[in-house]
Formats: C-alpha cells, structure tokens, sequence
C-alpha cells in the first residue's frame, strides 16, 4: 500500500514539475526579446549595417526618408501610430524591399513610454531619424497643449529610450518656425531663436532637450531646421497624401493640388498686406529629395559628442503669387485665387542662408526648381486620387 502510495504520489510531484517547466519555458519565450528567440536579424547589431530608426516614417518627409536609406543599404524600423501618416506608403516601401531585415514596421505611439522601452529593447538600433511630430503651425495655435505633448513630451520620451538603451546617433527634424520672425534675412543657425506659434515653440523646447542632453552624453547629435518642403520622389512610388480632414491646416502645395483637382472651389491667399515685394508671404521651398539627402549626409557626418544645426533650405525665397503661378504651370489648371485676411501666428518672410550646411556637408539644393518640383508631386497626385487608398 505504502509503495503505491508513493508511486502515486511521485507520479503527481513529476506531473506538476513538468507542467511548471513548460508554463515557464512559454513565459521565458514569450518575454524574451526577439534576439533569443532568434527570429529577426532587427534584434542584434551586424558590421557593416546601419539600423535606423525612423519615428513618423509613414509620413509624407518620413517615407521618402526610408526609400533613400533603403536605397543606400540602411536597415530600417519605422516607428509611427499612424495618426497621420499611410500605410500605403509604408506598404509601398515593403514591396521595393521584401527581403529580410530591410525594412519592419511598428506601430505604436511615441507618447507610450513602456511600448517605445520595449521597442528598443528588441532592436538593436544605430541611429535614430526622429520625424514624428504634427506639424501645422494654425493648428498648433488652436491646439497648444496636443503640440507641446506631442513634439516637446515625445521628444523628451524618446531621448530618455535612447540614453537607457544606449543608441548614440540623432538626427532631428526641426523648423525654420523656431526662428519665428527675424529682423533679418536671410536666416543664419545664429539667427535668435524666438518662435512665435506653439509649433515653433515646441520645436525650440526639443531642441534645447536634445542640447542639453548632448552636454551630458557622448551622444552624436544633428539638428536641421527644415524650411518649406514640397515635391515628391521623381520616380512616382510616394506622393504627400495627408488627411482629408486636414485640408483646411493644410500647406500650400497640398491646397493647389485640391484646387486644381477641384476638390476645392480655389486658392485662398491669406494676407497680401505683408512687407514683402508683392504683399504675400515669402517662403524658402525645398525639395523633399533634396531634404533626405541632407539627412544622409548629416547622418554621415554624425560624430560622438558632437552637434551640428543646419538650415535646410535654397537661400531663395518665393512669394505665394509666385508660387501659385507655377502651381497653375505645373498642373495646367487656372486656378481661382480669393485673396482673404492674415492667419494668425504667420510671418511674413523667411529664407535661409544655406552656406553653413553647403561648407560643412557638402551639401547643396540640386533638385529644388517651384515649377518642376510640383509636377513631380502633382504626377503622384492625378495618379493617386485617393492618396495611397488607391
Ligand atoms: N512638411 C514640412 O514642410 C515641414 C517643415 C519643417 C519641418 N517639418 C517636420 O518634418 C517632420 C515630418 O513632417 P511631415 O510633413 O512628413 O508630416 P506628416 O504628418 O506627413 O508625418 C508625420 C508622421 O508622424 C506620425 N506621428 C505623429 N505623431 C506620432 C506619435 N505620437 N507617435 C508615432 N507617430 C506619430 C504620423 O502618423 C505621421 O506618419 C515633422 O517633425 C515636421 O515638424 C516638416
């Protein structure tokens, strides 16, 4: 009786200790970070390959990010919650480089401090291209406290994952907005920063984040202050498609294309009372193939302990009356003009001096020309009327 009883009981003890070992070897899987489990070549670093990581990367500047770094051999992760960006564009760039280890796409919300520690936790990232932000300078003056989360918090969020995770490279997207409206033109890296709109203000905060960490880190560090961006990939795979909703925030290029598709009745110009020589604002347009390569460059030139913040811009600048007359070139359409009031928290002209980033980087605006860059973007647009719904 004895012997059975403890036969059985062993039986039992043996059941329960397997049942343990498997319950643990599932959780130790499960929580594992993808390097142990083997599965992706995202997880570990390799010689020879860049991974970067590109925040907003199924945006408009983002996208086209991605298909130059791909393009150039660079292993990419595109982090993006897709609040404003397409996965069609991001689907686009997976059919041109299905292979492994090219390109992942993760979805997740930069503002999700846990989701972004994990991230990087399971990737072994080299650099990151940090894009994701809104980006409407009105929309940001009737929305401050969405602007100062989403740019300065994410910002803050997302150098803290850095720091801990120990990934030393970034390039950040600023704006020619944190200058706000100088005295003086053209706009120099030295020019006084002092943004006027809650976008421009928010900007200037993550910048001096990112300043002030750099003090402190070895980290490799380049800013570069955008100006106005327009174009497309000349090859016709990624357009800009924001939000429909977003129409009415929208930038110049995006509402020339509506008006001459006839989505909107026409162009509204707002102000024509400006200190400038027609009266409407005077803006620096920069082409967004030749902005990525002014990103590849900065990260070329990235180097520990070090910062570099460069205007990216043509040193020329454009009135509005100047840019729809080469819109209605660009697309053949007459479009309608109604010529209204100023919009709050808009300046009247800003234009870069670009030497810094031409001595610097080598670096010079090749492909910018207002009336061609347009009708690459409005090629994208015929073809695409849907955005990347198509
Ligand atoms: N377009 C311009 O003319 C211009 C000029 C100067 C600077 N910039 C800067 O360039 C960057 C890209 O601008 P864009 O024109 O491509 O804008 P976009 O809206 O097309 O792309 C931004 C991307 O970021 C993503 N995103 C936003 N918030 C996020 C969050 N919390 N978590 C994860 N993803 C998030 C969006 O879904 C979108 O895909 C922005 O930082 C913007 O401030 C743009």
């Amino acid at each position: 009786m004895d012997f059975m009883e403890n036969k059985r009981k062993s039986n039992f003890t043996r059941k329960i200790i397997l049942a343990a070992s498997i319950t643990a070897l599932f959780f130790f899987m499960v929580k594992r970070p993808a390097a142990i489990n083997g599965s992706t070549k995202f997880s570990q670093h390799e010689a020879g390959v860049t991974h970067v990581l590109v925040t907003g990367g199924a945006g408009y500047i983002g996208s086209h990010a991605v298909l130059r770094l791909l393009k150039d051999s660079y292993r990419i992760t595109i982090l993006d919650n897709l609040s404003r960006g397409n996965m069609g564009a991001v689907k686009v760039l997976q059919g041109l480089y299905p292979e492994p280890g090219r390109l992942q796409f993760v979805y997740a919300d930069l503002g999700d401090a846990e989701a972004v520690d994990k991230i990087f936790e399971r990737n072994a990232f080299d650099a990151v291209m940090h894009f994701a932000a809104v980006a409407y300078v009105g929309e940001s003056t009737a929305e401050p406290l969405r602007y100062y989360h989403n740019i300065t918090s994410n910002t803050l969020l997302l150098v803290k994952a850095m720091a801990k995770h120990g990934v030393k490279t970034l390039i950040y997207s600023s704006t020619c907005a944190t200058y706000g409206e100088p005295e003086k033109m053209p706009i120099t890296e030295t020019t006084p920063q002092v943004p006027i709109n809650p976008y421009g203000k928010a900007k200037k905060m993550a910048e001096d984040i990112i300043l002030d960490f750099s003090k402190t880190s070895n980290m490799a560090v380049m800013i570069l202050r955008y100006f106005n961006v327009i174009g497309s990939d000349p090859e016709g795979r990624l357009g800009e498609a924001p939000r429909p909703e977003l129409r009415e925030q929208g930038r110049i290029s995006g509402a020339c294309f509506d008006a001459a598709r006839g989505i909107i009745p026409g162009l509204k110009i707002r102000g024509t009372d400006y200190k400038t020589p027609d009266g409407t604002c005077v803006r620096d347009y920069i082409d967004v193939t030749d902005l990525i390569d002014a990103h590849v460059k900065a990260l070329a030139h990235a180097k520990p302990g070090k910062v570099g913040i460069y205007n990216v811009g043509t040193g020329k600048g454009s009135s509005v009356k100047e840019f729809v007359a080469a819109c209605k070139t660009a697309t053949g359409v007459d479009i309608k003009v109604d010529f209204l009031s100023r919009r709050p928290g808009d300046y009247a002209e800003v234009y870069s001096d670009p030497s810094k980033i031409n001595n610097e980087l080598n670096w010079t605006a090749r492909f910018t020309n207002l009336e061609e860059s347009l009708s690459i973007a409005w090629r994208w647009q015929k073809e695409h009327l849907n955005g990347y719904d198509n």
